[in-house]
């Protein structure tokens, strides 16, 4: 972990109508580390995710990656810029290969007669590249609908899709593990980990104090659209963590 965090996020409110989702929250990320971030529903946790990837614009604040301030219009934006999401409802295509869905919107061509073609074959390769290289991962047969692969199997074609692009630094996952069985979980929190290897800056956003203990550095707590405290996972318990998300600590003061 280096000392300066690559992504800082400072004072974001964000209000929608009458509703404030989010009131002066900070946020730091370093390369190299996985930060969870942990609270109740409606704690503001997706909302500040979706600031930090462009999809909603904060009403207040501002956010950095490696100092440079970031300014995001779009989530678009967010991908150009090296941040990139993956979520609980994949946005897979079904019927189409493990490749198709990798490169789905970005697909590699070829010139064949001087017209630019789909080049099947180098995206199928390139895609088991990745999913072995950068995520430990060996399908079967690359030639099956996405829908016949297992939820962990789903999870890391997205995964690789966002991996995909050498410039990517940071990578957003929200509750990547809610639909999945034990098994699976496991998977995810391996390939999380290889992720966290290869220096990224991971966040994970988690109901699971189980996986959260398991996986992440460092745990940012968030309560009624306020951060409330971020506590080091190796110095703290999954006691400590659940009353910074109830505010029992507010009770007892
Ligand atoms: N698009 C929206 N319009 C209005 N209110 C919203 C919108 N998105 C989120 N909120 C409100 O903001 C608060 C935080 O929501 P959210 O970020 O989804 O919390 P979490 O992901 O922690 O469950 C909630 O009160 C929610 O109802
Ligand atoms: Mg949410």
């Amino acid at each position: 972990m280096s000392n300066e965090p690559l992504v800082k996020m400072r004072g974001i409110t964000k209000r929608f109508g009458g509703v404030t989702a989010l009131q002066d929250v900070d946020l730091d990320a370093y390369a190299g580390e996985v930060l969870a971030i942990v609270g109740d529903n409606g704690a503001g946790k997706s909302t500040l995710i979706k600031i930090l990837t462009g999809v909603y614009q904060p009403s207040e604040g501002e956010m950095f990656l490696d100092g440079e301030k970031l300014e995001m219009a779009s989530h678009s934006d967010s991908i150009d810029q090296g941040i990139d999401a993956v979520y609980q409802t994949l946005a897979l295509a079904d019927h189409l290969t493990p490749a198709a869905n990798m490169f789905l919107g970005n697909e590699l061509t070829k010139r064949f007669l001087g017209i630019a073609v789909l080049d099947n074959k180098r995206m199928k390769s390139e895609a088991a590249r990745v999913l072995d290289e950068r995520l430990g991962v060996r399908l079967r047969s690359m030639d099956v609908p996405t829908d016949s692969l297992s939820g962990g199997q789903r999870q890391a074609v997205a995964i690789a899709r966002a991996v995909y692009h050498d410039d990517l630094r940071v990578l957003v996952m929200d509750e990547p593990t809610a639909a999945l069985g034990p098994q699976e979980t496991a998977r995810t929190l391996k390939l999380i980990k290889a992720l966290r290897e290869q220096g990224l800056a991971v966040i994970l956003i988690s109901h699971s104090l189980d996986d959260v203990f398991e996986v992440a550095d460092r745990i940012h707590v968030q309560r009624r659209g306020r951060g409330v405290g971020v506590v080091h996972t190796a110095d703290s318990t999954v006691q400590d963590v659940l009353g910074m998300i109830v505010g029992a600590h507010d009770v007892a003061a």
